[in-house]
């Protein structure tokens, strides 16, 4: 772990550990509606987020991106939570060099930095060293770059980003990606904290294509589903 790092732990990977369970075929139906939910514009960037922490953001980014490279689209997963980064954790990865080196040095090559996970047409870039601002690197012209440098190599990328309702981290990466989703989680999300995310997020002139709900108790037959 890079010096600075908050201590994170790494989140379930369910569609990898249980791909036929009713969990995993949640996870599909959401990539389905990602998919469906611009219909004019090929959705190839898009940023997970939530109104506060632990909601499940980066569960879902995972989990996500691994249905969506089942699929056989080349997918990355990029840990732009530099605050709390769990993508490395979670596919066991190394995070020495991440996004925050990419962003501070420009001759580095993204093809040196990002790593392939164990899922085949899965790669992951970890968050890097904690930088000291990463609102101020996030909404660099630097990052516009680096964005548009992956998606030579990627058809779609993943952001996991810190909640909305702290710092404006995922606020600004919301206006330079296609679209975002915002993770509610059962019992724990506040009405009134999710509809200020929205506006914050509207405000910034993101493209909310939808809201995934996370359940943390088998309430019904299945954990996650989705509605827009
Ligand atoms: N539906 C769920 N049921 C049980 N535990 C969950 C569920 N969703 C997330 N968690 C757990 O809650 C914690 C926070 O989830 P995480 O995805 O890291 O949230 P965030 O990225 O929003 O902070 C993790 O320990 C994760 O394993
Ligand atoms: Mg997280």
């Amino acid at each position: 772990m890079p010096k600075n790092a908050t201590k994170t732990a790494p989140v379930p990977l369910i569609t990898l550990t249980q791909g036929y369970s009713a969990i995993a075929e949640q996870f599909r139906t959401v990539r389905t509606n990602v998919q469906f939910s611009n219909i004019d514009k090929e959705l190839k960037t898009l940023v997970l987020t939530s109104a506060g922490p632990s909601e499940g953001k980066s569960t879902t980014a995972a989990n996500l991106a691994v249905v969506f490279a089942n699929s056989g689209k080349r997918v990355l997963l990029v840990d732009a939570d530099l605050r709390k980064p769990t993508v490395a954790l979670t596919f066991k990865a190394h995070n020495v060099k991440g996004l925050s080196s990419l962003l501070f040095d420009r001759k580095i090559d993204f093809h040196k930095i990002v790593q392939r996970s164990t899922v085949s047409n899965l790669s992951i870039l970890p968050s890097g060293p904690r930088p000291p601002n990463p609102s101020e690197i996030l909404g660099s012209q630097r990052m516009e770059e680096v964005i548009r440098d992956l998606q030579k190599s990627f058809d779609l990328i993943i952001f996991d980003m810190p909640p909305v309702a702290t710092v404006t981290d995922a606020q600004i990466l919301s206006a330079k990606t296609d679209g975002t989703l915002l993770v509610v989680r059962e019992r724990k999300t506040k009405k009134q904290d999710l509809m200020d995310a929205k506006r914050l997020l509207e405000i910034a002139k993101a493209n909310v294509i939808g809201v995934v709900y996370n359940a943390a108790k088998k309430t019904r037959d299945s954990q996650y589903y989705y509605y827009s």
